[in-house]
């Protein structure tokens, strides 16, 4: 059969491939990326925690869109310069900033399996999806949930906290508010958690089209766990003032230091006032897995859904969120939206359904679920309970040793892996301010800081498995060495002044 012009010229055409022309030379490239990367976990102890960027450095990365093609090996000398010595830190064990995990080799080999399959798991008939099912499964397990329960893998608890909010108000306005808005009835919907719940709940009602004004803060205890009986006052409050109660957003680990509320006797009301119980769990939730806090965790398995995260104290790379709602319909009413394109069939690829894309908002996802089966079967859920007993013993034994140290003060109870606490001095905010800024920038430790009842506190959250009571131990040092030092210089400036 003769060829017409345009065929032919196509065929003249070269190809277009981004495969290389010489497989073993990306291959021994790839090999020794990955030797690379196995060392620079293997010897993280070695390196600062952090360093500071110097502007050449940014400057890289304020280059011109390349129109034409670099050598892979020059690329990557620029990631080893210039990337892999300034990222965030938290592969080392003395990362103790805000709440992040630490990874592990094995995730990160998953994590390069998975970019090879290239999987898309927004829907389809194929084994990832199976590989997602059974963490959701696993997850379902681990929860106590029942066989209806659904689960999805989100980016993280932000994420997954704004996707409860919405099932939540599915729940109450029924799924027509997803055709109308939420109208007059969802103007007067409220939700209510604690004071010291992460902001993302805020931002998730502002999200949703409720506002952040309705939501309620309730008022903590000493132990800064939801006040259970003012939450029942407001509640009988807003009813009486004719709003409606739709919510509640109970916390296993708050973010400032770590208070896991009273989830039964939330669940409790929920149950009685017929509101949505949530549960944002983003590093406490799985403390389940440790024999040690699993009981402070009782009533999270009454929960209608929990937002959690596997790459914080799950140890897997980021990022790997997750939502598990006990009410699988509820959750799929939510979000499940047909379209011709996206149609199911019983036989051949579009078999399956339900997708995950019926569970969420996102229709073309990555393959989280990948580094999550390998840590969970390649560690075990034992193993990985007992990093997370030892991250609270090792907050254990930092408070003590700030309880025992003069110049320092405890700022709050340590419930589970934070300890926020501070260096005694007349200017205290601005002094451990300084301090933190300057244990960051020594790359001993990196902390970070929050304000607890107006008073600004150095913040240590143990999350990383590769922690140690050394680095806990050079915390506490560099804590005192700047702190003497800070103490020192302003004695000399007021002696000068
Ligand atoms: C209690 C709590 N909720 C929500 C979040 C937000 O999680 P993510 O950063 O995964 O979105 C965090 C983050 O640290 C948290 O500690």
């Amino acid at each position: 059969m003769s060829s017409t012009p345009r065929e032919a010229a196509l065929r003249a055409m070269p190809g277009e491939t981004l495969d290389p022309q010489d497989w073993d030379e990306i291959r021994a490239q790839g090999h020794r990326m990955l030797d690379d990367m196995i060392d620079y976990i293997a010897t993280i102890r070695e390196r600062p925690v952090w360093r500071p960027i110097p502007d050449v450095v940014r400057a890289q990365f304020r280059a011109d869109l390349p129109r034409e093609p670099t050598d892979l090996d020059e690329v990557y000398r620029t990631f080893t310069d210039f990337i892999a010595p300034y990222t965030t830190g938290n592969v080392h064990p003395g990362f103790m900033g805000w709440v992040h995990g630490g990874g592990s080799p094995v995730g990160m080999l998953a994590e390069m399996l998975a970019a090879g399959l290239n999987a898309n798991l927004g829907g389809r008939d194929h084994i990832p999806i199976e590989v997602e099912r059974q963490i959701v499964e696993w997850t379902r397990q681990m929860f106590g949930f029942p066989d209806s329960a659904s689960g999805i893998f989100v980016t993280g608890t932000s994420m997954a906290n704004l996707m409860a909010v919405l099932v939540a108000r599915i729940s109450a306005l029924g799924t027509s508010a997803r055709r109308q808005g939420i109208g007059q009835d969802g103007t007067l919907l409220t939700a209510y958690t604690s004071r010291a719940a992460h902001g993302c709940i805020t931002r998730a009602m502002d999200i949703a089209g409720f506002g952040s004004d309705a939501l309620r803060c309730i008022a903590v205890d000493r132990a800064h766990r939801i006040d259970v009986a003012a939450l029942r006052a407001q509640i009988a409050r807003d009813r009486a003032a004719g709003r409606k109660p739709f919510l509640v957003v109970g916390s296993a680990g708050t973010v400032d230091v770590g208070a896991i509320d009273d989830l039964s006797a939330l669940a409790s009301l929920c149950r009685e006032e017929a509101l949505w119980f949530h549960v944002d769990g983003a590093f406490g939730a799985l403390g389940v897995l440790s024999p040690v806090l699993a009981p402070k965790l009782a009533g999270i398995e009454q929960a209608d859904s929990i937002a959690l995260d596997f790459h914080k104290w799950g140890q897997v790379p980021y990022d790997a969120g997750f939502l598990l709602v006990r009410d699988g319909e509820r959750h799929r009413d939510a979000f499940a939206a047909p379209a011709a394109y996206l149609r199911r069939e019983a036989r051949g690829l579009a078999a399956g359904s339900p997708w995950p894309c019926d569970l969420g908002p996102d229709l073309s996802r990555g393959f989280r679920a990948l580094k999550t089966w390998f840590t969970l079967k390649t560690y075990g859920i034992a193993k990985l309970g007992a990093v997370i007993s030892r991250c609270c013993a090792l907050a254990g034994y930092l408070e003590a040793r700030v309880k025992a140290e003069p110049r320092l003060e405890l700022l709050a109870p340590v419930n589970l892996n934070i300890v926020c606490f501070r260096y005694r001095a007349a200017d205290a905010d601005r002094v451990n301010g300084e301090i933190v800024v300057n244990i960051q920038e020594s790359g001993i430790a990196a902390p970070s800081t929050t304000v607890l009842d107006g008073a600004l506190a150095i913040r240590a959250a143990i999350v990383n498995h590769r922690t140690d009571i050394g680095d806990i131990d050079a915390l506490v040092e560099a804590v005192l060495e700047f702190g003497a030092r800070r103490s020192a210089g302003r004695d000399r400036l007021s002696a000068i002044a």
